[in-house]
């Protein structure tokens, strides 16, 4: 009988590589003929076969969630033979993936291959930035490559399947999570997303070195309340529709073949048993034909939320809102036949999940041949190729962000200095990689010091002043910090007092952002801001060098220093970037992609807020306006901004509306430095009334190029209905007539405007 089966699969998978439309592209919509092939499989297929296909198992040493209990592993090795799990993640290394595979090829009644699902968020062995650092590079050319030879170096290691790109619009720097989105803005948000679902699934997904890409947390995880990870979510419609969604959106139009659930509540319904969202708004609105895998455990989760009553209540309000598969909580595979049984849960679900999955899987190839992630030579060959090495370089330099440059500090002269470099992180090899680290080893960053060191004619003083941690950190626990022991300091101020200039690396351990990792204070942790204190009272020219997975509260810092460099936690090659904008071989280039307040106190703090009614102090002591009284409103260093070792001028903004709906803004960008440099010029709308209050301004088109010294550039926009409409508040996309003020700069803030009327 299994014989018989294995022929009609083989058969049916022969028919799969014959079809001439057989296209499978990412881009486009699959093909009928998958279509037929998926319903040949179903139609062989029990039942719990096909539930067991919307069951997914951990594997068996990385840990993503919280622990297992003891014995699982017995038991998901039975399922698994069983046919009774259609994937697996944290299962990696080509020996590993060919493991599990087989079982569930040669073992199982019907051979189904399992589909492998990983965290490749920021690149697997050859680490790139953290996401929220790629994002300060506005360079969606980069952000792509980047993307795909994490992808490259993933499926090499036969994984078939990121959980990546993470879209979640943040605005709390206290979320720690905040590091593997694209920050604060949903128009930036959502070019990058779709920069990164093409890098993960190229023009053809069944290529061997393209993966399926999973678009998370939909929906509203980033607003969890106090930026404390896991919280309850309580948004309007017009923050849901206008903020949260756009991002997903763009993936879901880009192609991207899954979506993962959130783990929070959003206005009193989980994500993960949410209809209006997965049903109503993804599969419905917008034709979305993939699949949703759950978050881990967020079925169970919602008997926690006081949602479901029970593990059987959990599965089937999961089942109907159309999560289609069961990320570790093993409720599916328990409940959902009984519940079928009993007529709880439609049999149609089930099959239309069974076949979104099968699909996906028919797309990927692995009907084709179940192991076409599994070439041992392939790995050797593809793990940390120079070419990704020199990739993940240039994607580092791109996404430093110069904050500060008083007197032209920066770069430093490249020989004949004495250099003081401080501080733990200078010499930290693993704090680069950052939180989700795929398959990085550890220690395996080029690190501030060394990258320096290329640069020879230049005399290096180190001194660690302090600690940042007081034991290795880990992925799995919390990070101990130093916050006493300031027995370095000495030293340290000696060497700054013998020495040209200082080059001070502050910030956060990698692993103090990510999952699991909010923070009240977002000050420098520990006593780093004192050994910063001492060494700037000892020498004037101090360059500090920040590192972290979110913006930080630098106000006491920026106060210190004449130059600041954002530096984040750049990856593998963190060392040399860092060195070459230190230096002057890349001129800096990167923007915000989030605020960095003054205290976090003004947190959240965004740049497209909605106007209040009394924005403004009327400049007579009056209190009664919307505003602290110990703090400014404004941030520290706002969204969009960023500094370049050449300097621009804009100039000539013209507005011309050569039809409804269409509106050309043209501006001359001149670099006025005698340095060749990169600038972000940045368009941002203000609707100025309209039926539902629009912010103070959006970001609505962006254009990153090479100006030449001296050189004068032509920029034009052409902005139609989707820049110039917003979401009513029923999830209605509109345009309305009206007056609208345009500004475009280097930054958020400034720029030159001007108003135009939309009839
Ligand atoms: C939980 C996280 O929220 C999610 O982003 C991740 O993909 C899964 N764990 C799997 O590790």
């Amino acid at each position: 009988m299994r014989t018989i089966i294995l022929m009609v699969i083989v058969a049916t998978a022969m028919v799969a590589c014959n079809q001439p439309d057989n296209s499978s592209t990412s881009s486009s919509k699959p093909s009928s003929a998958v279509d037929q092939r998926v319903d040949s499989l179903m139609a062989l297929m029990t039942l719990e076969e096909k539930i067991g296909q919307m069951n997914q198992y951990n594997g068996f040493w990385d840990v993503t969630g919280p622990v297992p209990a003891e014995g699982d592993a017995a038991m998901k090795y039975e399922n698994l033979r069983k046919g009774l799990v259609g994937s697996m993640l944290n299962v990696r290394g080509v020996a590993e993936v060919r493991k599990v595979q087989k079982i569930a090829v040669e073992e199982t009644r019907l051979g189904i291959p399992l589909i492998i699902g990983f965290d490749m968020i920021h690149g697997y062995k050859t680490m790139s930035p953290i996401p929220l650092a790629e994002a300060a590079s506005w360079d969606l050319a980069a952000i792509e490559k980047a993307a795909h030879i994490g992808a490259v170096e993933a499926a090499a290691a036969g994984i078939s399947w990121t959980f990546a790109p993470m879209v979640d619009i943040g605005r709390d720097a206290r979320w720690g999570r905040v590091m593997e989105g694209a920050g604060e803005d949903p128009y930036l948000g959502s070019k990058i997303a779709v920069a990164r679902v093409n890098g993960f699934q190229g023009n053809n997904l069944a290529d061997p070195l393209t993966i399926a890409a999973c678009v998370k947390h939909f929906a509203g995880y980033g607003f969890s309340e106090s930026g404390r990870d896991y919280n309850t979510v309580d948004i309007g419609t017009s923050t849901l529709y206008n903020m949260v969604l756009p991002p997903f959106k763009a993936a879901s139009d880009a192609g991207a073949r899954t979506f993962m659930n959130a783990f929070n509540v959003l206005n009193g319904i989980p994500a993960t048993g949410n209809s209006l969202l997965q049903r109503d708004i993804l599969k419905g609105k917008w034709g979305f034909e993939g699949f949703v895998v759950s978050d881990w455990g967020s079925i169970g989760e919602m008997i926690v939320h006081g949602y479901a009553a029970n593990g059987s209540e959990a599965a089937r309000l999961a089942a109907l809102a159309g999560s289609d598969m069961d990320m570790e909580s093993y409720l599916y595979v328990k409940e959902l036949k009984g519940l079928v049984d009993a007529g709880k849960v439609d049999v149609a679900l089930i099959n239309d999940a069974a076949r979104r999955i099968l699909k996906v899987k028919f797309e990927l190839g692995l009907f084709d041949d179940p192991y076409r992630y599994c070439d041992e030579q392939r790995e050797k060959d593809l793990t940390g190729h120079p070419d990704h090495v020199a990739g993940v370089l240039d994607m580092a330099k791109k996404s430093v962000v110069l904050l500060k440059n008083d007197g032209n500090l920066l770069p430093l002269k490249k020989t004949g200095q004495k250099i003081a470099v401080i501080g733990a992180l200078a010499t930290d090899k693993d704090s680069p990689i950052g939180s989700w680290r795929g398959g990085a080893d550890a220690n395996s960053a080029v690190s501030v010091l060394e990258g320096l060191q290329q640069y020879t004619g230049n005399q290096y003083n180190y001194s660690k002043g302090a600690e940042l941690v007081t034991e290795p950190a880990t992925f799995l626990m919390e990070v101990k910090i130093n916050e006493t022991n300031k027995s370095g300091f000495q030293a340290a101020v000696q060497a700054a007092k013998n020495s040209d200039v200082v080059v001070i690396v502050l910030g956060e351990n990698g692993f103090q952002s990510g999952e699991g990792r909010s923070r009240t204070d977002i000050t420098l942790p520990g006593v780093q801001t004192e050994l910063l204190e001492a060494v700037a009272k000892a020498n004037k020219n101090v360059v500090l060098v920040t590192m972290s997975g979110r913006p930080l509260d630098l106000s006491r810092e920026s106060k210190l220093v004449p130059s600041l460099v954002q530096a984040w936690h750049l990856g593998s090659q963190s060392g040399n970037a860092i060195a070459q904008v230190i230096y002057g071989d890349y001129n800096p280039s990167g923007k915000l992609p989030m605020s960095f307040p003054r205290s976090v106190g003004q947190v959240p703090i965004y740049y497209n807020h909605k106007r209040t009614g009394r924005p403004n102090d009327a400049g007579n002591g009056i209190v009664f306006w919307s505003h602290y009284s110990d703090e400014a409103n404004d941030p520290l260093y706002p969204f969009g901004y960023g500094l370049s070792y050449a300097d621009f001028d804009y100039a000539d903004l013209q507005v011309s509306q050569p039809e409804k709906g269409k509106v050309v803004v043209n501006l001359k960008v001149t670099n006025t430095s005698q340095l060749d440099g990169e600038e972000v010029v940045q368009l941002y709308l203000h609707d100025i009334a309209a039926s539902v209050t629009r912010p103070v301004k959006e970001l609505k088109g962006f254009e990153k190029l090479m100006i030449k010294a001296g050189e004068s550039k032509q920029i034009s926009f052409t902005l139609g209905e989707a820049e110039l409409g917003f979401y009513d508040n029923e999830g209605n996309f509109i345009v309305e007539p009206g007056e609208y003020e345009v500004t475009v700069g280097g930054s958020s803030v400034g720029g030159l405007s001007t108003r135009f009327t939309e009839k």
